[in-house]
């Protein structure tokens, strides 16, 4: 069976961004110029899934906006024939299938996954974490499916972390079963140094079976009160096998200030326009920082 469908849960409140997210949705800020949350859907359009279910909440109605047609927009850029502008705006509708299903309470991301089962249904999804956003060919996503497609069973994307920060991740153990590739026999959430299994953290980016969903229903508060995706895995563990794959990536936390500017800066100047004026201006301002003493 595909994976033709995966779940984007955006309905957090972006509390680490305000004041810019207490009128706009946090997956709308932009790199550059393309909000975050674009990326996050055309990693998973080029891994061939063609229908995206986002969970969303209260206030993320520019999420809905952005992912539909803007004919007045559009009106607008063809009577001043800006074609291209306009090329860019028609795409984004087109590029995947969009649904909206709500999380009526912030009870966590275990309890935002469950929550799009009538949308998914009884088939394998994919589920992207709109704070991670990943860089690489083939897509983060489409190298879990690969491995999805080898064993039938629920896939996790991993990379490996200091050890100092374990306990801001969900962190796997397991064994090594093929280059980077590892059957999955300890799940937890957030542990603390001592409790980690490993180094090797859930980095947002999943394909599951159907059967999480009963393992869901199932699940308990956890960490936070929250109900978690991770207890959920542990406890769908005991009855299917679970594999992770390290992630050839290069990975961004974009829910994060440093992350976000870090990303900020790659993507600038990944690109053709921008790279060379903004490199000019980047070397200036280091050389200017040294010479009246800056730390950095
Ligand atoms: C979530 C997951 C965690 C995972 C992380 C990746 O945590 O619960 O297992 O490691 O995403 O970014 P959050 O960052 O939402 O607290």
């Amino acid at each position: 069976m595909v994976v033709r469908k995966a779940v984007i849960p955006v309905a957090g409140l972006g509390t680490r961004f305000l004041p810019a997210t207490k009128a706009q949705p946090k997956e709308m800020l932009p790199l550059v110029d393309k909000p975050v949350i674009q990326y996050i859907v055309e990693e998973a359009v080029a891994a061939g899934i063609k229908q995206i279910i986002f969970v969303t909440g209260r206030h993320k109605r520019a999420i809905e906006d952005h992912f539909d047609r803007n004919l007045e927009l559009e009106r607008n850029l063809e009577e001043k024939g800006k074609e291209e502008l306009l090329k860019i705006v028609r795409e984004i509708p087109d590029i995947a299938d969009f649904i909206y299903i709500r999380q009526k309470e912030p009870l966590g991301l275990g309890h935002a996954i469950l929550t799009a089962e009538p949308a998914v249904g009884n088939e394998p999804f994919a589920v992207l974490l709109g704070d991670d956003v990943m860089v690489s060919e083939p897509p983060a996503v489409g190298q879990l499916i690969e491995v999805f497609e080898r064993f039938r069973c629920s896939v996790i994307g991993l990379q490996e972390v200091p050890e100092k920060d374990v306990e801001k991740y969900g962190i796997v153990g397991g064994k090594e079963v093929d280059e980077g590739v590892f059957k999955l026999d300890e799940l937890v959430e957030k542990p603390s140094r001592e409790e980690a299994p490993s180094n090797l953290a859930i980095a947002g980016r999943y394909v599951l079976t159907p059967g999480i969903f009963d393992a869901l229903r199932k699940t308990p508060p956890g960490r936070g009160g929250e109900i978690q995706l991770t207890d959920a895995l542990q406890l769908l563990n005991r009855r299917e096998a679970i594999y992770g794959r390290i992630l050839e990536v290069k990975r961004y936390d974009t829910g994060d200030k440093l992350g976000f500017l870090q990303a900020t800066v790659d993507f600038a100047l990944m690109r053709e326009d921008l790279r060379e004026p903004f490199l000019k201006f980047l070397k200036e301002r280091v050389e200017k920082e040294i010479r009246d003493g800056g730390d950095g």
